[in-house]
């Protein structure tokens, strides 16, 4: 069967994962969609051309008896209430990061779930599905030896409207907080906030660059460069040094040329372009589950660890130097 899906939120990620669904992916169709602003969702269907119903309010949208499965797309205040309305209905639910926007509301997902007895939440860290990332992740596992350190780094091209120190932690540096700790497989016990040199670039006030330092249960030590304003691209590097040797994560595939005395390659200047597979394959990965009656991928416990350790960094934000201790909850059964 076609999976019936409901999208709440039509903005920017919720058009864009509409339009995958429609255009690219197998398996799904969008049947219904909901924007809490006038006009917002009947402009997606005209956009997109879905043959789906603009519903008056998300929990309408849920309710669908057409809606077998419900994307959450809306702004991130808005996905924990969403998503609890989800799990009370019993309908599988993907929701973009983050999760919720405090640790006890994705406490609150992680408690619902095991009410309910049953995982319904993927958590949209696509990361893990790069081909990239996955690669790496291989080669950690079989030739480094044991990893000592892993050096990242998150850049983009400049700052968007309203970003702040706390975005830099919560909106970028989550992506890292997510994948290293699948990377390694092991949970972080502290956190640091390290401020090198400002670059002028920035607005003032703004911690640009930073670097997050973050310790893993057995020691491994992770440095990430968070630099919204780095002016030549949106560049994202990971270095994991083992016991053996080290690996790195691939380039994004382009073309190198030789012209005029240079040898080069572009970089990426737009975020949406570095992991676009990625997200195809989250999505497709999510109805594929769906359909045979499972779930996995990202759960909501990883969004509940993600919140843990973010609110980690933002509190080490506030005195810089600083190591904060990062406390997780044993992981239930149920996400083992
Ligand atoms: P956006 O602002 O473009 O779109 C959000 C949409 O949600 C707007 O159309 C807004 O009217 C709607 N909305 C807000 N409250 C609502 C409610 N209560 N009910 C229904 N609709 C509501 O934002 P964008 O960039 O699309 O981001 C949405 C979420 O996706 C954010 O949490 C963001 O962090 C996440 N995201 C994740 C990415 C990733 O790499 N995994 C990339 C981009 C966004």
């Amino acid at each position: 069967m076609t999976l019936g899906i409901g999208v709440i939120g039509t903005g920017m990620i919720g058009r864009d994962h509409a339009r995958r669904i429609e255009k690219t992916l197998t398996g799904g169709r969008i049947v219904a969609v909901n924007d809490v602003v006038p006009g917002a969702a009947a402009d997606a269907i005209k956009e997109l051309g879905l043959g789906a119903t603009d519903h008056i309010s998300p929990e309408d949208l849920i309710a669908a008896p057409e809606v077998d499965a419900v994307l959450v797309t809306s702004s991130a205040p808005t996905h924990e209430a969403l998503v609890l309305q989800a799990i009370a209905a019993g309908k599988p639910v993907f929701c973009e990061k983050p999760l919720a926007t405090s640790v006890a509301g994705a406490q609150r997902i992680v408690g619902a779930e095991l009410a309910a007895g049953r995982r319904l939440v993927q958590v949209g860290f696509m990361r893990r599905f790069d081909s990239g990332y996955r690669a790496l992740k291989r080669v950690v596992e079989s030739e480094l030896g044991a990893p000592l350190m892993v050096h990242a780094a998150h850049r983009n091209v400049a700052a968007g409207p309203g970003f702040s120190n706390e975005m830099a932690i919560y909106e970028t540096a989550i992506h890292e907080i997510d994948v290293l700790r699948w990377l390694l497989n092991e949970e972080y016990v502290s956190a640091q906030i390290i401020l090198p040199c400002m670059t002028s670039n920035a607005k003032k006030g703004d911690m640009d660059p930073q670097i997050v330092l973050l310790e893993t249960a057995s020691g491994v030590r992770i440095d990430i460069e968070v630099f919204a304003n780095c002016v030549y691209g949106y560049d994202i590097q990971c270095e994991v040094v083992g016991e053996l040797g080290l690996a790195r994560l691939p380039e994004p595939e382009a073309v190198p040329m030789r012209k005029a005395g240079q040898f080069s390659r572009p970089i990426l200047q737009d975020w949406k372009e570095r992991f676009i597979r990625a997200y195809d394959i989250e999505l497709q990965y999510f109805i594929d589950t769906v359909r045979r009656g499972e779930a996995g991928g990202p759960s909501s416990w990883d969004g509940y660890v993600a919140s843990v350790v973010a609110d980690a960094c933002v509190e080490a934000q506030k005195q810089p130097g600083k190591v904060v201790d990062i406390a997780i909850r044993q992981r239930p059964a149920l996400y083992s």
